[in-house]
């Protein structure tokens, strides 16, 4: 917790620049930033606002687990983190339901970038995410390889120092998941393209694609591996960073090209105007006669094919110019014209180009889902800082007026947001003194009387402006005004250091020193007419995009730069305005990028230029410090009898009480609706003083602690020992029981053997048959025995009686046959056992099967009962096949459409039939009826199945008899024949020799 650090703030300084006591002292606060610097403590508040001072080392601070620390976790509750501004940011767009915006601002090399960096990723790893919102994630981290390749470079001050201001949205849907990203870029320094100072570099990506880029590629484009062939790249006498890998850095941009979405033929043509800027770079010119021409063509024919134009037009374009005004006249340039018109070519076309690329990543960042469209916004700012140089140009005017803007916007937000924040709690407003920069503000941009309307007016209007009129314009204009001065307004001693060419802006962070050389053209920022028409006619995709034939057409002169930057400025204003401000103010502790050493003198510069001093003067107006009610209480409740242990009332009295009992004077603090106002940190710091020496006292209470703690552990332990006796014994008597299992029932054998019975009944439960055929069944123990029986028995019926309601009429009528066929046949013919598993059926021919004649010839008879039979003839034994078909009354032969023979089952004397697996039977009849011819000997393949029908129709169950060996018939007319039986390999039944039919059963297995 904040407070927390409070007691170590003699060595590490305070958390809070508000809890400085001095705090209109600048070696105060310069004296905090170095205690808490010097322990690598980098980041302090002020209020709500991030203080972050570059420790040009890698600290252990941005780890995963950091990241978690912060997340949800209320801002003063830990140590001031880059990941608390993000946090804050993020539960404030989800809480509130509005929009955030981080607003980055510091020195170059004061680590903005970094910061924003941090931020971006702090989200990527935090946030919600799916398989699209890791897209966007991967797209959000990876354009910022790409952005810093293009639009980063080696200056004096910073190795990867940004040359445009960006301000990026990320987007996050009501999940608040990061589902889209925009980006605006800001003014890209493009003069870098054609000229570096001593010691810088131009854009990292020329080194990159000469060191890194695969031969074929550098054959392409018709690059050699050598930055110091090219003219624009010589020009600071630097190819080579200690910090910079080029070549590593190409890959990482190769892939995230392609991550963002670049095709192949994209990265080519991208890769071809690079390229084309160097050869451009390298064209040269000879003079003749004060006139410009080419000296090879070598250039021209490269950048023929890579920026897709004609050679022929390309040259022209470089060493002549049309003068519309005196009717599209050509006229020759000298090598100073032509070298500047090459300048201005290479400038637009990079300069085009990295907008293109800007658009080409928003179009991959763009969130496509109608159903984002009330997507929640965090906006990054990471925008140049003010500066100052030795000699200031057109682009620190516009860096500064910039900054100036920005520090008007945090005026505005702060002061509105702690009046707000006063009249939420219904304190009274007191007014905060402080310095108003919108004159200066309007000192650049006011219409007509501002320095960018006069600088415009001369730029415009005709005859010859130059940098020197534009200076007396500003002169006669701005004269006597408060913030700006000119060495000819200047009083003698601001003279003597100022040029002649210069004018002085009394900034609200400083006074700069601009000099007027180069305003005028750089704000006009022309691009020769016949130029634009060569790269309107190029065939390069990109460039076709860059360069629209409109412009040519449109006589409209466009826009000046500075207008330009104005304009994207007030929009700037009003994207911030709409949104919650969150600052983050970087600061550089040396010139020379080392760890450790702070530099005093160039961090008192940074202090003033950002405005900090104001700041904490604004913040610290009224209140020191001020938390909630129920923060406060929590804290410091131990301080005060009524509020120790607890506090039960209302948490404003709580806290009244509290702060009575510590003797605040009323002038001290003010209690406001939810929050506590303590005015001087003095007070708080006593407060928490207290706090430390209370909880020395309470130290004494450590010893009831230890007391408590050993009871409980002496209470565990026990309860532990106990189970463990109770174990013990349990197996003792288990082996006593077992020695004495075969004696009585006795002491030392009842728990073993309840426990025998017991796990035995058990084990039955678990193991009960699952029907009736299933015999299995658990040992009992000798004891049980009985009750085993018992309950086999019971199962047994419980599951024939469950089985038996199951039983339906059909399959009652199919039972019954069977037991009937079992009392028959059963350990008795040698082919019952096969017939078991079959089912009887109603009968083997229905109706169609039998000639409707015999059917006629039935009358009204009903037939129960047919099956297909061969009847062997009474003389020679002949097999002929045949129809048996049983009535209520009589078992018939069929003959085709004629019943052969009828047997009324009263006259059925017996039927006969062999023990072995044959289907022959015999229906014996009385020799003396005359209408029979004598018994019939059938075969039937379903022999069971038909003597059972026969029997049950017949009511003739006791007459079947099974012979053994032979079985005796009347053949009629008192004559006898004989079947003789005998086992054997297969069916075989014919007439023997001996006159008797002889049948040969095979043997089946089962017997
Ligand atoms: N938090 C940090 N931890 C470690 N090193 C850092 C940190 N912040 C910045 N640096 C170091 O400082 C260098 C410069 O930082 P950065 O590029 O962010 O500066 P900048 O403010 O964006 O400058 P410019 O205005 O030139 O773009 C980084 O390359 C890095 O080496
Ligand atoms: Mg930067």
């Amino acid at each position: 917790m904040m407070e927390s650090a409070l007691t170590a703030r003699d060595r590490v300084g305070v958390q809070d620049f508000v809890l400085l006591e001095n705090y209109t002292s600048e070696a105060a606060f310069i004296e905090n930033l170095r205690k808490r610097f010097k322990e690598n403590l980098i980041y302090t508040y002020i209020g709500s606002v991030l203080v972050s001072v570059n420790p040009y080392k890698d600290l252990e601070i941005y780890t995963k687990n950091h990241m978690e620390r912060y997340r949800g976790v209320n801002f003063y509750e830990v140590s001031p983190h880059i990941y608390a501004v993000s946090d804050n940011a993020y539960r404030s767009m989800r809480t509130e339901r509005k929009d955030q915006c981080i607003l980055i601002s510091g020195e170059s090399g004061a680590g903005k970038t970094e910061a924003s960096k941090k931020i971006l990723q702090y989200y990527a790893v935090t946030c919600p995410a799916s398989e699209h919102v890791q897209t966007i994630k991967d797209r959000l981290l990876q354009s910022n390889p790409v952005l810093e390749a293009f639009g980063n470079a080696k200056t004096l001050r910073n190795d990867n120092s940004s040359r445009f201001g960006k301000y990026m949205d990320i987007q996050f849907d009501f999940k608040g998941a990061p589902v889209g990203g925009h980006i605006i870029n800001y003014l890209l320094e493009k003069s870098r393209v054609v000229h570096q100072n001593h010691g810088e570099r131009n854009f990292h990506i020329f080194y990159q694609i000469i060191e890194g880029g695969e031969e074929d590629l550098l054959r392409r484009l018709g690059l050699e591996r050598n930055s110091q062939q090219y003219q624009y790249l010589v020009k600071g006498n630097c190819p080579k960073v200690s910090s910079i890998n080029d070549r590593s850095d190409w890959k990482v941009v190769r892939k995230a090209l392609a991550v963002i979405g670049f095709n192949d033929d994209e990265v080519e043509e991208l890769l071809n105007i690079i390229a084309s800027v160097l050869h451009l770079g390298n064209v040269q010119y000879k003079e003749e006669e004060g006139y410009a021409y080419i000296t090879s063509d070598t250039q021209i024919k490269y950048l023929a094919r890579l920026l897709g134009v004609n050679g022929t037009v390309l040259t022209e374009a470089l060493t002549h110019k049309k003068i519309i005004a005196k009717g599209e006249e050509v006229a020759l340039r000298s090598p100073d014209q032509s070298s500047s018109a090459r300048d201005a070519l290479s400038k637009a076309v990079y300069g085009r180009t990295f907008t293109w690329l800007v658009n080409k990543i928003n179009a991959s960042l763009a969130y496509t889902d109608e159903s984002h469209k009330d997507a929640s916004v965090i906006g990054l700012l990471d925008i140049y800082g003010f500066e100052v140089f030795q000699h200031n140009s057109f682009e620190q005017f516009c860096i500064n007026y910039c900054n100036e803007k920005l520090q008007q916007l945090f005026i505005e937000l702060t002061l509105k947001s702690e009046q707000e924040e006063y009249e939420a709690e219904g304190i009274t407003w007191e007014p905060v003194q402080y310095f108003n920069n919108k004159i200066i503000c309007d000192l650049v941009e006011e219409k007509f009387k501002g320095i960018i309307s006069i600088l415009d007016e001369e730029c415009l209007r005709p005859g010859d402006a130059s940098d020197v009129t534009f200076l007396q314009k500003l002169e006669d204009t701005l004269g006597g005004h408060p913030h700006f001065v000119t060495h000819k307004l200047a009083d003698g001693k601001t003279r003597k250091v100022m040029g002649r060419e210069e004018f002085r802006l009394l900034h609200y962070a400083g006074e700069v020193n601009y000099n007027v050389n180069g305003f005028l053209d750089k704000n006009n920022d022309l691009l020769f007419r016949n130029l634009k028409e060569v790269m309107c006619m190029s065939e390069n995709k990109i460039l076709t995009q860059c360069f629209d034939r409109d412009e040519l057409s449109d006589k409209k002169r466009p826009d000046t730069a500075a207008t330009q930057f104005k304009a994207s400025l007030a929009k700037l204003m009003e994207i911030l305005m709409s949104k919650e401000p969150s600052y983050v103010r970087c600061i550089k502790p040396n010139d020379s990028k080392q760890a450790v050493r702070f530099d005093e003198v160039l961090i008192r510069h940074q202090v003033k230029y950002l405005g900090l001093m104001e700041n904490l003067r604004v913040r610290r107006a009224g209140f020191a410090y001020r938390r909630r009610y129920e923060t406060f209480l929590q804290r410091y409740k131990s301080l005060c009898p009524e509020t120790w242990p607890n506090w039960n009332g209302k948490l404003s009295d709580g806290v009244s009480t509290l702060v009575k009992h510590l003797g605040y004077k009323p002038e001290e603090y003010k209690l406001g609706r939810s929050k506590i106002f303590i005015r001087f940190p003095k007070t708080l710091f006593a407060t928490e003083d207290a706090l430390e020496t209370r909880k020395h006292g309470l130290g004494k209470s450590r010893g009831f602690a230890i007391a408590i703690q050993a009871w409980w552990r002496g209470i565990l332990a026990r309860r532990k020992a106990q189970r463990r006796r109770q174990a013990a014994n349990t197996i003792r008597r288990f082996i006593k029981g077992f020695i004495y299992r075969h004696k009585e029932r006795c002491p030392e054998n009842e728990y073993f053997l309840d426990y025998v019975r017991y796990s035995f009944l058990m084990n039955l439960h678990r193991n009960l048959p699952k029907n009736v055929l299933d015999k299995s069944w658990p040992t009992p123990p000798a004891a049980l025995t009985e009750s085993s029986e018992l309950l086999r028995k019971m199962c047994m019926q419980n599951m024939v009686w469950s089985y038996c309601k199951k039983i339906d009429s059909e399959w009652k009528h199919q039972m019954e046959q069977k037991m009937i066929a079992s009392d028959i046949f059963k350990d008795k013919k040698d082919n019952y056992p096969q017939s078991v598993p079959k089912l009887f059926v109603g009968t083997r021919l229905n109706g169609e099967d039998i000639n409707p004649k015999a059917i006629q010839a039935l009358g009204s008879e009903k037939m129960k009962y047919a099956v297909p039979v061969t009847k062997y003839d009474r003389k020679g034994y002949k097999p002929r096949s045949r129809q048996l078909l049983l009535t209520a009354n009589s078992a018939i032969i069929v003959e085709e459409g004629k019943l052969k023979q009828r047997i009324d089952y009263g006259a059925l004397k017996g039927i006969s039939v062999s023990s072995l697996s044959d289907g022959l039977f015999v229906l014996h009849v009385p020799s003396e009826d005359n209408k029979q011819k004598g018994d019939v000997v059938l075969q039937s393949d379903h022999v069971i199945e038909t003597l059972t029908k026969i029997a049950i129709c017949a009511d003739k169950i006791n007459s079947i008899n099974i012979n053994q060996g032979s079985i005796k018939f009347t053949a009629g007319h008192g004559k006898e024949g004989i079947i003789d039986f005998t086992p054997g390999s297969e069916l075989l039944v014919a007439k023997a020799k001996n006159g008797h039919l002889s049948v040969t059963a095979p043997r089946l297995n089962s017997r």
